[in-house]
């Protein structure tokens, strides 16, 4: 997976619980407490994932908890500052998030063999959006914490809601 996952990860642990905290979840993980990830790199995704099992350790927090608070945090402060140019011009959480298919299509294509998420889109009525998540990686609780994220960044009311493994309804109130 692409570093940016663990350095946006980096950010949130160390705004929020001080640089200490980092430190501990990287050596928790049997990582060198000053490792540095490049966001541009390939990490691997076992080493992602036992980071932010780690970080769950260190702060005492669930793994939902941690989805919500990856997703907020990733949406509302890390993409803005690094990727701000897929957020301009849009204007709705509906638009951004049929937008996401293509952008992690767009913004992965440099990598040699990614494997970006992919989503399919259904609408249920004119407001219930389902959004059925295709990865490997089974990160259904991120799409969930993600999706809250863009609710809050547009200032919206959704209802976000797991349906199982691969479908999230999304209902824009
Ligand atoms: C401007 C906004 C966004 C950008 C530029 C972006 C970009 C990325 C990138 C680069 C990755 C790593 C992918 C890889 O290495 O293969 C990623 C992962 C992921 N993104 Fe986004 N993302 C954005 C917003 C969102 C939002 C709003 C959602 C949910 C609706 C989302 C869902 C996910 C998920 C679930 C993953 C984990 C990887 C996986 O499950 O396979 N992203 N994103």
């Amino acid at each position: 997976m692409k570093g940016v996952i663990v350095t946006c990860l980096a950010g949130l642990v160390k705004d929020n619980f001080g640089r200490k905290k980092w430190e501990d979840a990287l050596e928790n993980a049997g990582l060198d407490r000053h490792a540095i990830f490049s966001a541009t790199n390939k990490v691997d995704d076992a080493i992602v994932m036992k980071v932010v099992s780690s970080v769950c350790k260190v702060l005492n927090i669930t793994p939902l908890q941690a989805a919500d608070a990856f997703g907020d945090y990733w949406v509302n402060v890390y993409a803005p500052r690094i990727y701000g140019a897929y957020l301009q011009e849009v204007t709705t959480s509906k638009e951004l998030l049929l937008r996401m298919d293509k952008i992690h299509e767009t913004v992965t294509s440099t990598i040699p063999n990614a494997a970006p998420p992919r989503f399919n889109y259904k609408w249920g009525d004119s407001r219930t959006l389902i959004m059925t998540y295709k990865s490997p990686r089974g990160l259904i609780d991120f799409l969930v914490g993600l999706i809250k994220g863009v609710g809050k960044y547009f200032n919206e009311d959704l209802r976000v809601r797991k349906l199982n493994s691969t479908d999230v309804e999304v209902v824009f109130l």
